[in-house]
């Protein structure tokens, strides 16, 4: 099938990769010129695992452009552009700009909205520009994006059913189950999808908090017990700094913000969102706890990313960390496999980096971490993410794991 594809993040790219694997004729377009320049050259701008790889593989069926008129002969267009947040509030101007720019150069095109927008927008979409909208939610996660794609739990369509039916076709070769409904209850479903995960991984954090006053208790173990439970299921239970990246805690502000315009509070979210807010502090506590005073400490932080395995930053809990370490008076290093920003006091070497540390906050889930337990390490470590082993270390403070005072 002809496929365009707008918007070339994460989502937009992993999506042309893998339809452009499916024998599909992809136009993959961006309004930035120098981005597509470098797909064009080979050198993805993208950090993601397996991604330059597929682009290359199929470098036949995937045209990079600037030019919206290449999309005049697509079938179907995939809108992923980025949807920010605007005082709280999503803001959808990369996506009219796009659906406008699209119209004027092929109005039969079947348009799926791919980016995370609050329902309603697809079918105000409609009617507003008098064109083919479906709503197709994407649930794939950065590090994780191509086999998200190729493998996902569910595959979701939302819009008139002669359309939604084309677009599932695309995505037949999933073999995942795929639920066609209206655009509304897909677009609801991202929402209601992201802020339930966001909302798991806040309750196991304030239960890690209560396991650090009880003894004998630890919250890896209680993760474990709860998640052997098909009901609660064991994903998503890791407890840690709090959740960050470009989709939880701007879905979740959003919805909030939307349903408070429909007259709802979202109260449970509300709080998950509270809950995650106050991780930052939670470490600060510990290491006041352990330290009494921040100011003058000199501390390794390993990792800056929002997660591991991406150099991405935006709304990373382990750059709040750090931020909030400096504020405190700390003296911080950064060690991090990918990330070198501007501002940060990075060190390349983690040997060198743990010179005359009086701590060290493990921030970001790198395997790369795991080395330390072999550094015969003397001084207080604080395993904000639970990944090392107890153990190694002399003085091992892990979050959700009981601490005497
Ligand atoms: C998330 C969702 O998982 C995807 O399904 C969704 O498509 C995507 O948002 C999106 O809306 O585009 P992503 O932000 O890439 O994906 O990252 P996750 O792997 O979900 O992790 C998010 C954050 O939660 C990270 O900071 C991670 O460290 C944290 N996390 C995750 C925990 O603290 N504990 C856990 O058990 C799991």
């Amino acid at each position: 099938m002809n496929i365009g594809v707008v918007g070339m993040g994460f989502v937009g790219s992993v999506t042309a990769a893998v339809l452009a694997d499916q024998g599909n004729a992809i136009i993959a377009l961006d309004i930035d010129s120098e981005k597509i320049g470098r797909f064009n050259s080979g050198d993805i701008p993208i950090f993601e695992p397996g991604l330059k790889d597929l682009i290359l593989k199929n470098k036949r069926n995937l045209k990079f452009t600037t030019d919206y008129k290449m999309l005049k002969g697509s079938e179907i267009i995939f809108v992923a552009v980025p949807t920010p947040n605007l005082n709280g509030k999503i803001n959808l101007d990369y996506v009219y700009k796009a659906i406008d720019s699209i119209k004027s150069v092929n109005n039969d095109a079947i348009i799926v909205i791919k980016s995370t927008v609050v329902p309603g927008t697809g079918s105000k979409i409609k009617d507003e520009f008098n064109v083919k909208i479906v709503s197709n939610p994407e649930f794939l996660r950065e590090g994780n994006a191509i086999d998200d794609t190729i493998h996902p739990d569910r595959v979701i369509v939302g819009g008139e059913e002669e359309y939604a039916e084309k677009v599932a076709s695309i995505w037949k070769f999933t073999n995942a189950p795929i639920l066609i409904t209206t655009r509304e209850n897909a677009e609801l479903i991202k929402y209601a999808s992201n802020s339930f995960l966001a909302t798991k991984i806040s309750f196991i954090n304030e239960i890690a908090n209560l396991c650090e006053k009880i003894p004998n208790s630890d919250v890896e173990t209680v993760a474990k017990g709860m998640g052997y439970d098909r009901r609660i299921g064991p994903l998503f239970l890791k407890a840690g700094i709090g959740y960050g990246g470009s989709c939880f805690p701007k879905d979740t502000e959003a919805f909030l913000t939307y349903a408070e315009e429909l007259g709802e509070e979202l109260k449970i979210i509300k709080a998950a969102k509270k809950t995650n807010e106050d991780r930052i502090d939670r470490i600060i506590y510990i290491l006041k706890k352990k330290f009494v005073e921040i100011k003058g400490l000199k501390i390794l932080q390993l990792g800056v990313s929002f997660k591991e395995n991406t150099n991405d930053l935006r709304e990373s809990q382990a750059l709040k960390l750090y931020r909030s370490l400096i504020e405190n008076g700390a003296d911080v290093v950064v060690f991090d496999p990918v990330n070198a920003v501007e501002g940060i006091n990075f060190c390349g070497n983690l040997n060198d980096c743990l010179n005359g540390v009086d701590a060290i906050v493990v921030a970001t889930e790198w395997p790369e971490f795991k080395k330390i337990e072999d550094m015969n390490i003397k001084v207080p470590l604080i395993d904000g993410r639970r990944i090392l082993n107890p153990e190694r270390f002399e003085e091992y403070i892990g979050i959700g794991r009981y601490c005497s005072d």
